[in-house]
């Protein structure tokens, strides 16, 4: 049955205040982007009066198009500006060693490494089969990227202690192919810094580019080497680099949907483009994947920064380094939890050496009390611990989040480590992809609790139990055909 009132688009249009209304009510389900309980998806500082103006000036510039920078010279001005800004933060610019640098604003961090890496293709087209080297902690839109521009991929393992790559490691896997090498400042999953002056040399005797994603932590590392942190470098001062990219979406703390790309200068990004004149309509001339592009989210990102400021950024930063020592010490205090990795940045990772704690009925213990963390699976030999994006607006819970992670970790001990049926365990170690049936998938879906139409069940213990037993391979199938359930029309 279709109901003609309801769904997206409904017989008789609905008035303004009632549809907020709605869209209230569904957000009422999310999780807290605001008040520092969220430890991933969102960036928070904290800040009064910000959320209001970046919305303000989003509104401005919402049906801008930045598909033609003559049209719409504002958005021009804008993207021109929040280019230097991040140029100028990250080692370019006049005066510098990088003076000639150039960048686009892309949508997101995934388009800006999908970029770089076409970029890097798109200059040696005398390979036929093109790859590029990247630390498997490096980012998965590096896989993406290789796997949409059929760029082969040539993973470096971390080590298992410093969760590193070593330099020799990535020297050995440049090839005469190889268009592109990249470091990580910092990796998301543990929050290290690549050793992003080796692995640019290594890169640049072999004569290739080095890009560093700085997507997470180019907006952050800069205020922290100027409050004193020993941050080593990894920007445009370091000869051999490239490329960067740096998220404003992330510590810059804009809406979401900004993101720069950087080049050293203009012939290494011109490969980046795309230009199309063989049709009977407009010749299309477009720096990034996005065609038509809305303003809204640039002129956000500009009002955040020319509003926040230097100064204000330094204020941040230095909440958060204080609010990351709090919550590493409150990880220290737990019996049984070890952080992964000292924290160097802005992130904050453990794991559970002890089997009586089971992490994933921790991280749901958390979540019962209100606090989200992201839980990421064993993989190649390193085991699975809990992830912590820490922003400035966690500062002033670090104080609750100690106690509130010693009784979800006596909550878990009492509850036990999950205790899945040891056949389905066998069947999750053996299973391959291809004989992963839509039925098996919807039968294991209902099993598990998921698969419904509003998102995940409450305790994801016993899932993520079953996908850290799974191969790789089955981990990205079985979540494939979970999100594939949970996409369905509504009529
Ligand atoms: C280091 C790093 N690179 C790239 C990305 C991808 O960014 P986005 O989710 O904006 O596409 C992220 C996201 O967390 C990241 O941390």
């Amino acid at each position: 049955m279709i109901d003609e009132t309801a769904g997206a688009l409904p017989i008789a249009g609905v008035p303004a205040a009632r549809v907020l209304d709605e869209i209230r009510g569904l957000r009422a389900g999310d999780r807290p982007t605001h008040g520092g309980r969220l430890f991933a998806y969102v960036y928070d500082p904290g800040v009064a009066g910000l959320d209001e103006l970046a919305q303000a000036a989003h509104a401005e510039s919402a049906h801008v198009n930045g598909l033609d920078p003559t049209a719409f010279p504002s958005l021009l001005a804008m993207e021109n500006a929040l280019v230097g800004a991040a140029a100028r933060l990250l080692g370019g610019g006049p005066g510098t060693s990088a003076p000639d640098v150039v960048g686009s604003v892309t949508g997101g961090g995934t388009e800006s490494l999908l970029l770089a890496v076409k970029a890097a293709r798109d200059a040696r087209p005398d390979l036929a089969e093109p790859r590029i080297v990247v630390p498997v902690s490096g980012h998965a839109a590096f896989a993406k990227a290789a796997h949409y521009l059929r760029v082969a991929l040539d993973p470096v393992p971390v080590d298992p202690v410093t969760l590193r790559p070593a330099v020799a490691d990535v020297a050995a896997a440049i090839r005469p192919e190889t268009v592109l090498v990249v470091a990580s400042a910092p990796s998301y999953a543990h929050g290290v810094i690549d050793p992003v002056a080796e692995i640019a040399a290594v890169a640049a005797a072999a004569g290739v580019r080095c890009h560093v994603d700085a997507c997470f932590g180019g907006w952050t590392l800069p205020w922290l080497r100027r409050l004193g942190a020993p941050v080593p470098p990894f920007d445009f001062a370091v000869p051999g680099v490239t490329s960067i990219s740096v998220d404003l979406h992330k510590y810059a703390y804009a809406p979401k949907g900004v993101s720069v790309l950087l080049h050293r200068d203009s012939a290494l990004r011109a490969p980046q483009f795309f230009a199309y004149g063989d049709w009977p309509g407009y010749t299309m001339v477009n720096p990034v994947v996005a065609s038509t592009r809305s303003g809204g989210p640039i002129a956000a990102a500009y009002a955040t920064l020319r509003h926040l400021g230097e100064d204000g950024y330094l204020r941040l930063a230095a909440r958060t380094r204080d609010a990351v020592a709090g919550l590493a010490d409150a990880v220290r205090a737990v019996d049984g939890l070890r952080l992964l990795a000292e924290p160097e940045s802005t992130v904050v990772c453990f794991t559970a050496d002890d089997p009586g704690l089971d992490l994933f009925v921790l991280v749901d213990e958390l979540t019962a009390r209100g606090w989200h963390t992201q839980p990421q699976l064993a993989y190649a030999g390193l085991p699975a611990s809990v992830h912590l994006t820490v922003t400035a607006a966690v500062a002033p819970r670090v104080a609750e989040f100690g106690p509130a992670l010693a009784e979800a970790a006596t909550a878990a001990r009492a509850a036990g480590p999950v205790a899945l049926p040891p056949e389905l365990l066998a069947l999750a170690g053996s299973l391959t992809p291809a004989a992963l049936t839509p039925e098996l998938v919807a039968g294991l879906a209902a099993g598990l609790g998921l698969g419904g139409t509003v998102g995940a069940p409450e305790r994801m213990a016993a899932v993520n139990t079953l996908l850290d037993a799974a191969p790789v391979a089955l981990r990205e199938r079985l979540l494939t055909e979970f999100v594939g359930l949970l996409q369905r029309p509504v009529w």
